[in-house]
């Protein structure tokens, strides 16, 4: 199973969650001993896996001579349908090979002579994922072949229709939702939810609906001895896992009028519009639940760590709005500026690490108290709260 770099804590929990053993936690991904079967389970539930890959073999090689013989040593025939279509996709980091495309036309390559050696006749191949999906791994002399049952990344679910500027993939969302602890038993409020993705996941885990169900094609059904019957099987019995009701709306809200349409259309085509409250607005005007619970705002935060201009003033007033406003409540802030993060001006409980793509980010954590704490600063103007770190 891959998934962004930072989120393998939350994979590998999902998946002990789902009764899998992980044998070994990477830093993006982790690994199992299991069937094709299970492959398609996990291709339906995963929450925050972005594929799901099943080894077929690994062999020490130096270079594209040893990639080609071990490629063709594989049983390709008895998993792809020499009537279908296929493509090969890698990472590659090893010192004798300079362009990855050669790494994939070399694969390709080595596929295509065996089914031919072997039958006369070829599958097509080409570079859309739209039918089977074979993986080369190749670090240093660690060659390792794979087929990528999902073939579009997992974060595809198919809900988002309309594109926004810099929406959260949504199995990284779902994972800052699950690094949040909220499980569906609080209120869930999300100003600046831009294209909704961390209130539409926050849905999908409090009514426990798997995500794969909204997402109608993966690369194992293109794979030979695809049990159609079995899937539709599988789907029927995850479409009857019962759906729970969260106990209070999940609030999300934006200044922007554009993304908040965008946000309901995707809730609408998840199915869980009906749970969310939508509002435009400020994001320190967004109305909060009385039952305190989960805070969660995702500011933009430019390209570089630090790089930016040194001051923001929206990042001190997220630490206003929490200090005068969310008492009681968790706030979480992710951002990929840490900069500007420090400009909140409130000591962090807790700080994760996640990258959205390339960027590196963190998950800030503010307990917000108030009570004794604000006693203690009752004197001063603005003092209603304090965060401490725990
Ligand atoms: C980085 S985007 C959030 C992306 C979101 N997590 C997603 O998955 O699409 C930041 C959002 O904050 C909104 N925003 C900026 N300033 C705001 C403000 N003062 N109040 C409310 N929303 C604001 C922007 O309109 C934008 O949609």
């Amino acid at each position: 199973m891959t998934c962004g770099l930072g989120s393998a804590p939350w994979l590998a929990a999902e998946l002990r969650a789902l009764g899998f053993e992980v044998t070994a936690e990477r830093d993006s991904g982790a690994e199992l001993v299991g069937t094709l079967r299970d492959a398609m389970q996990l291709n339906l539930l995963l929450r925050t896996g972005n594929r799901v890959l099943l080894e077929l073999g690994r062999q020490h090689a130096l270079n594209a001579d040893d990639l080609y013989r071990f490629v063709t040593a594989l049983a390709w025939e008895s998993v792809l349908p020499e009537e279908g279509y296929f493509t090969v996709a890698s990472f590659v980091n090893t010192p004798s090979i300079r362009d990855t495309r050669f790494v994939n036309v070399r694969c390709k390559d080595a596929i295509v002579d065996r089914f031919r050696g072997l039958t006369g006749r070829r599958p097509n191949s080409g570079n859309e994922r739209s039918g089977a999906v074979v993986f080369v791994y190749w670090n240093g002399s660690d060659l390792r072949l794979y087929l990528d049952t999902s073939g579009e990344s997992l974060s595809r679910r198919g809900y988002r229709k309309i594109p926004l500027a810099a929406p959260m993939q949504e199995t990284l969302a779902a994972a800052v939702v699950l690094a949040t602890g909220w499980t569906g038993d609080a209120p869930f409020v999300n100003p600046m939810c831009g294209s909704g993705t961390l209130a539409i996941e926050a849905a999908l885990i409090a009514t426990g609906r798997p995500p794969g169900l909204l997402r109608s094609e993966f690369a194992f059904q293109h794979l030979r001895g695809y049990d159609d019957a079995l899937w539709r099987e599988l789907r029927a019995e995850a479409q009857r896992r019962p759906v729970r009701k969260p106990p209070y709306p999940i609030v999300a809200s934006d200044l922007s009028g554009e993304a908040i349409e965008a946000a309901r259309r995707s809730a609408r085509t998840a199915g869980v519009e009906h749970l969310i409250e939508f509002h435009v607005c400020d994001f320190a005007a967004t109305p909060l639940p009385a039952v305190p619970g989960i805070v969660i705002l995702n500011p933009e935060y430019g390209e570089r760590l630090g790089e930016d201009e040194p001051e923001s003033p929206l990042y001190r007033r997220i630490g206003d709005f929490f200090k005068q406003q969310c008492q009681g409540w968790q706030g979480f802030v992710f951002t990929g500026n840490l900069a500007w993060g420090k400009q909140i001006g409130l000591r962090t409980s807790s700080k994760q690490l996640f990258f959205n793509s390339k960027i590196e980010c963190r998950l800030l954590g503010f307990r917000i108290y108030a009570g004794s704490v604000r006693s203690k600063y009752a004197a001063g103007p603005d003092a209603k709260a304090d965060v401490t770190s725990t």
